[in-house]
Order: structure tokens, then sequence, then C-alpha cells
């Protein structure tokens, strides 16, 4: 037996905002940003939306797919850098939201690998056999968090959750291995400064902002080399080849760094489960999104074995390789 993802689900806000919207908020261009990020459109919460409904949407969706009660959950743990609230944890709030009433609940902090922490979490849960059914959810509302006048960043994020549920099944290898790693020295090159708790020190102009700042090209550098690396020391740890993977599903910041992995990793970018263009960068949320329209797609069989990689404030980073289980592909 082994901890395998036994449903999926995703849901992303009505609302569309395209490059042609940004253009009139920001001197920006779609050609720019297409060619510079290779998004065309993202989603944009109501404002009456946080990241618990999200994930709450999302999970109903993956409960149905995985064909379990909501009473059936024993752990949620929702991974997001936009909470609605600094406690309780969104997982307290989706527990309510979804009537998972006899599941412990907890959040994970880990920005755009928030999904993966979360992910291997759960699965240790499951194979030492404490857990039985664990949900993990990937939810951001980037909006709220987003300076709308900044072109540098606003035109990147987008809202959005996607859920996956995990449980033990003897008809795959489920999880193989991960890796995971964090340079909180690096904090200041991807970060929000304040928050309510913030202490209050004077360290320069960006101190006092509750938005998202970046250092975009050191990021850029940075996303590429940990992906590949992660990417590299999982297939190790994992006892595969590159050509063993059937299929990458990667946090989704920026095109150009998906060419980058795969051409580094040499592995063909059809292999890639990409959405970016139509959703934008959605930190936790990507990789669950990704692999939900995926499955729903019907690209996966079971026996697939996939590459879950991602690079985030933190900085942090992690890999996972698992294999697709039968009965959902
Ligand atoms: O999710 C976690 C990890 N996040 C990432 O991995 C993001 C990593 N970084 C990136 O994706 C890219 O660095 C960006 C998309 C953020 C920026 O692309 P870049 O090729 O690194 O551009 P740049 O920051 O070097 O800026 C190039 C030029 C600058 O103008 P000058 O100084 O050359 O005149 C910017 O002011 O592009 C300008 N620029 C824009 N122009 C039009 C920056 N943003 C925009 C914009 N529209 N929205």
């Amino acid at each position: 037996m082994s901890a395998s993802i036994i449903g999926t689900g995703s849901y992303l806000p009505d609302r569309v905002l395209t490059n042609a919207d940004l253009e009139a908020m920001v001197d920006t261009s779609d050609e720019w940003i297409v060619t510079r990020t290779g998004i065309k459109e993202r989603h944009i919460a109501r404002d009456d939306e946080g990241a618990s409904h999200m994930a709450a949407a999302a999970s109903r969706l993956a409960m149905a797919d995985a064909q379990v009660e909501p009473g059936d959950v024993d752990l949620i743990i929702v991974a997001t850098a936009t909470p609605d609230m600094p406690f309780p944890s969104t997982a307290c709030l989706v527990q309510n939201l979804v009537e998972a009433r006899n599941a412990f609940c907890f959040d994970v902090s880990a920005a755009c690998s928030g999904f993966l922490y979360a992910l291997d979490i759960a699965r240790k849960y499951v194979d030492s056999g404490m857990v039985k059914t664990a949900l993990v959810v990937g939810a951001e509302k980037l909006s709220a968090i987003t300076d709308w006048e900044d072109r540098d960043t606003c035109v990147l994020f987008g809202d959005g959750a996607g859920a996956v549920v995990v449980a033990a099944r003897d008809t795959a290898r489920g999880s193989i291995a991960s890796v995971m790693g964090s340079d909180g020295a690096l904090a200041d090159l991807l970060k929000v400064p304040r928050c309510a708790c913030s202490p209050i020190i004077d360290d320069g102009e960006d101190s006092d902002s509750p938005h998202i700042k970046m250092n975009g090209r050191e990021v850029f550098k940075h996303a590429v080399r940990c992906m590949t690396d992660a990417a590299q020391q999982v297939l190790k740890a994992s006892g595969m080849a590159v050509g063993d993977v059937d299929w990458v599903i990667p946090h989704q910041a920026n095109m150009r760094i998906m060419n980058a992995i795969a051409s580094r990793l040499d592995v063909p970018l059809e292999k890639f489960c990409l959405n970016l263009d139509m959703v934008g960068n959605m930190s936790a949320a990507s990789i669950p999104v990704a692999l939900d329209e995926a499955a729903r797609a019907g690209k996966f069989k079971a026996g697939d074995v996939m590459l879950l990689v991602a690079f985030g404030g933190g900085f942090t980073w992690g890999a996972s390789v698992l294999e697709w289980p039968s009965g959902n592909g």
C-alpha cells in the first residue's frame, strides 16, 4: 500500500483579466507580457471570495472525483500565502465549508512550493497509517496582495485553487520520492514585506508594503537552477532516468523558465502539463490546478510516472516523483 492521489479538483473564479485589460491599467502591452512571460489572461476572485471559498470549491470536486464523503476525510492541509485571516487556518475554514467534521486541519506556508510541501506531509501521514484519507489543497487570492500600479508584478499573478485526495492504494507505488529545500538568506528577493503582525523596522522604501515585491531577474535565475537541480535529485532518489518520466507538472511562473528547465532536463515540452497562458502564476494553486485540468482531459493513464517540481518565495523549492494509480486515469 502506498499513498496515492485518488481524486483531483480545481476552481477558477469567473472574472477573467486579459492582457488588454492590463494595457488600460499600467504602461504595458500584450506583446511584452506574452513574449516575456507567456501569460495571456488570469482569473481574479470576487471581493467576497477568499482562498477558503476557492479551496472548498476545489475540494468538493476532488472528493467527488475520489468518491470520498466529507466525513471520511481525516486530514486537511491547505497551502496558501493568502489566507482569509491569520487564524483560524484556511484549512479549518475549509473543513467547516465542506463539512469534513472528522478531520484535523492546518495550513502550510511555503509560497509557490506550498502544495508540494503539503502533499509530502500528507503522504507521510498516510504512509504511517495515522491518516486514511487526506485532502491537500493549494489556494491563492494573489490579487489581494498585488500592487495594481506596479507593472513589474501585476501582470504575473492570478487567483484559483486546486485540491487532491490522498489515500493508500495497492494498485500503484503512489509517491515514490521527494526532495525539499529552502534558503531563507534569499528571502528579500521575493516577499510581501508587511502584515498586521510585522515588526516595525524601517529598512527601506518597501518595508511598509502589503504587496508582492520581487527582484524578477534574480528570482528567474534561482528558479531555473533550483527546479532543475531538485528534479535531477528526485529522479536520482527514485532510481529513475529522465526518460522514465511521462509527465512534468511544474509550478508555472514564466514560460521562459519552463523552456529552460525542459532544455536542461532534456525532457520534451510536450510532456509538461502547462496552463500558464490562461491562469498566470497562481503560486501554491498552480500545480494542483494544472494536475486537475490534465487529469480531467484524460491525459494520464495508470502507471504513468509524474514529476512535480516547484520553486517560490523563501526561497523554497521541491520535487516529487509519483505514480498515477489505476482507477483514476
Ligand atoms: O512564482 C515564484 C517565482 N517567480 C518567478 O519565477 C518569476 C521570475 N521572474 C520573471 O518571470 C521575470 O523576471 C519577469 C517576467 C518578472 C520580468 O521579465 P524580465 O525579462 O526579467 O524583465 P526585466 O525585469 O529585466 O525588465 C525588462 C524591461 C525593463 O525595462 P528597461 O529597464 O529595460 O527599460 C522593465 O522596466 O521590461 C520592463 N518591464 C515591462 N515593460 C512592459 C517590466 N515589466 C513590464 C511590463 N510591461 N509589465
